[in-house]
């Protein structure tokens, strides 16, 4: 049984009430994922000397990775609509003494604080799944504003249907995504929480050319490092959370509430042969550089 004094609902939100977009929580996924995450990022083409913009930057752990692909002729801005992660970035910024300028404010993707054509690419990772079919459409516009033509607009999600435990019922995820995205209970997350796989649409949708996308799994097995197994029980708890509210089926549910007590001898992450993985997406494409504009040309700037 699950005590439910272990029991928490692994949800991590930030201020302004988005879940998983804690500061603790952001630095500990990306420590598990990091060789793949910076493999993605290094993928999408940002050139030395270039002006990033890291959209919707959390608790910043792309920023030094981007300052590195600039190099000390580049700039790096850092945006997020949480306050308290854009003071945890401001104080890092000051700790890590990047190579290249430097800055983070508060803002949102629905109206971004910059002149139109102001940089040569955007990096913008794991924030269009809180958004609806609506505001995705404004946000990449948005994004295809404030960079040059020419420049990259690049953009990372996750898609949830990839994420696959072991040993379980292969169909255990599945079913958990089924209920959450077609029945009663779908919220605009759990639906964005699929729009990895469509990325390049989007961005073909948005007037972006060149577009290309790519899929990476993330895939770990026991034993796992512990920053591994911080992140996987987290993670798997908050799924379990979902899985009682959202009513997936008793024989699942079984499953899912013994994933939420990390201390239970037979917990799956102890399993000698525990496998995790999860699947993310990254899609690039150019602001076309012709006098045919992009979607996002706006009065602003
Ligand atoms: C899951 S986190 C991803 C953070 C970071 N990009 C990463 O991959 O580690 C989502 C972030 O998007 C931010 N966010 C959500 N809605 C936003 C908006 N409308 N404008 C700017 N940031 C937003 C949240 O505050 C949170 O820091």
């Amino acid at each position: 049984m699950t005590d439910p004094r272990r029991a928490t609902s692994g949800a991590h939100p930030s201020s302004t009430g988005q879940v998983l977009a804690e500061v603790d929580w952001l630095d500990a996924h990306f420590e598990a994922c990091r060789p793949e995450y910076e493999a993605m990022l290094r993928s999408v083409g940002i050139e030395s000397g270039w002006r990033v913009l890291d959209a919707a930057c959390g608790s910043g752990s792309f920023l030094p990775l981007v300052a590195e692909l600039v190099g000390p002729t580049g700039e790096v801005a850092a945006l997020d609509l949480a306050p308290e992660n854009v003071a945890v970035v401001g104080e890092r910024l000051v700790e890590w003494a990047l190579a290249c300028s430097a800055e983070a404010r508060v803002g949102s993707l629905t109206a971004l604080p910059y002149p139109d054509r102001h940089f040569d690419a955007v990096w913008c990772a794991n924030v269009l799944q809180y958004f609806t079919a609506e505001e995705t459409r404004h946000v990449l516009a948005e994004l295809c504003r404030v960079v040059r033509p020419g420049g990259v607009v690049a953009v990372k999600d996750v898609d949830v249907q990839l994420v696959r435990i072991a040993p379980a019922d292969p169909f255990l995820v599945s079913h958990l995504c089924d209920v959450s995205i077609r029945g009663p209970a779908a919220t605009a997350q759990s639906v964005g929480s699929l729009r990895g796989r469509e990325l390049r649409r989007w961005l073909e949708q948005a007037g972006l050319e060149a577009v290309w996308q790519r899929s990476t799994l993330i895939e770990r097995w026991a034993p796992l490092r512990p920053v591994e197994r911080r992140f996987w029980s987290e993670w798997l708890t908050y799924l379990a959370g979902l899985a009682e509210a959202r009513g997936v089926l008793l024989s699942d549910l079984e499953t899912w509430r013994a994933l939420r007590d990390p201390t239970a001898p037979d917990y799956l992450l102890d399993h000698p042969e525990f496998y995790g993985c999860e699947g993310q997406v990254v899609a690039v494409g150019r602001v076309p550089s012709g006098p045919a504009q992009a979607v996002g040309e706006s009065e602003q700037g």
